[in-house]
């Protein structure tokens, strides 16, 4: 049985302004154990995916299930298999860190949850803030007690949507250690990033989504074996030709522009030369992750 099923999920939203599909017929399925990546843009369909898995929306068309409960007509079971950590910092106002993870767990049934909660605390860091009031916390303290508030009922299926977005370098580090121990556990985590690093490091599995669609399904590491070709990086203050300004990824100075092989590798350079573009710091390197996510996303179909 697969921790979490998708089954030809589809999603219209009707507004204002005419109908979105935002999602598209979505197949896959997640084993228990797995880390599992769900990566696409903006506007993809991410969180409307896992708000149908949560139960928060109603999908148009298909099927899901937690732990083989649908998550329609078993909604109470599937829930609770499942901890939810939002995009969006939603939190009770009128409560302190404590307290709120108390009526987290009353609201499962689990009670005198009290250790569990102490050691919650503890791994994210949160022990000294256990008194505070909610509204007294920085955004990344509120975002550690929406973590601990998906764990507090120990749930087989640990969903987080872009959990790291605007969060700083030593919080990103305590929560995948924190997350990497319950998947060494046993328990199944789907997790949404837009840190492609985050997802190659930590991700056994990965979906690309792309306009509500699948367009890719794999094992990151047959992701990154397929991507057999060389990036090249420079730097430079000059204009890229627009056939290169096309295919590159820039950042600030820095280009890179991926290659199929050697051959590749020297068309890029001689045209760089014909356009007269002055590079600096010139590295030939392997494909990374967020090369295969520009690949797919640019060759996917529409
Ligand atoms: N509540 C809503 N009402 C109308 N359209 C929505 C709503 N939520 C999301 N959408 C639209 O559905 C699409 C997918 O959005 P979303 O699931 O938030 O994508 P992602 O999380 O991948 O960025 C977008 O076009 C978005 O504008
Ligand atoms: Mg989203």
């Amino acid at each position: 049985m697969p921790a979490v099923s998708f089954q030809e999920v589809a999603k219209t939203y009707s507004g204002a302004r005419g109908q979105v599909r935002a999602l598209d017929g979505v197949s896959f399925d997640i084993e228990p154990g797995e880390f599992f990546g769900l990566l696409g843009p903006n506007g993809a369909g991410k969180t409307t995916l896992i708000s149908i898995l949560a139960g928060l929306a109603r999908a148009s068309a298909g099927r899901v299930t937690v732990m083989g409960h649908d998550v329609v007509a078993d909604y109470a079971a599937a829930r609770r298999a499942l901890g939810i950590v939002p995009q969006e910092l939603v939190f009770d106002p009128f409560f302190n860190v404590r307290e709120a993870l108390r009526i987290q767990s009353g609201y499962f049934g689990v009670r005198h949850n009290d250790d569990w909660i102490d050691e919650l605390l503890a791994g994210l860091g949160l022990a000294d803030k256990a008194n505070a009031n909610m509204r007294q916390l920085s955004g990344g303290m509120k975002r550690r007690v929406l973590v601990a508030q998906a764990l507090v009922h120990k749930p087989p299926v640990i969903v987080l949507d872009e959990p790291t977005a605007g969060v700083d370098v030593e919080l990103r580090q305590t929560l995948w250690q924190f997350i990497a121990r319950f998947n060494k556990q046993g328990h199944t985590v789907l997790l949404t990033t837009h840190y492609l690093e985050e997802a190659e490091a930590l991700c056994g599995r990965i979906a690309m989504l792309k306009q509500g669609r699948m367009v890719a399904l794999d094992r990151t590491a047959n992701l990154l074996a397929d991507a057999k070709g060389s990036v090249l990086r420079f730097k430079t203050d000059d204009t890229l030709p627009p056939d290169l300004a096309a295919r590159a990824r820039v950042t600030g100075r820095i280009a890179q522009v991926a290659t199929k092989d050697a051959a590749g590798v020297e068309a890029v350079l001689t045209r760089l030369r014909e356009a007269g573009v002055r590079i600096e710091d010139l590295e030939i390197g392997r494909a990374d992750l967020e090369d295969v996510f520009l690949a797919i996303m640019q060759g996917a179909a529409r």
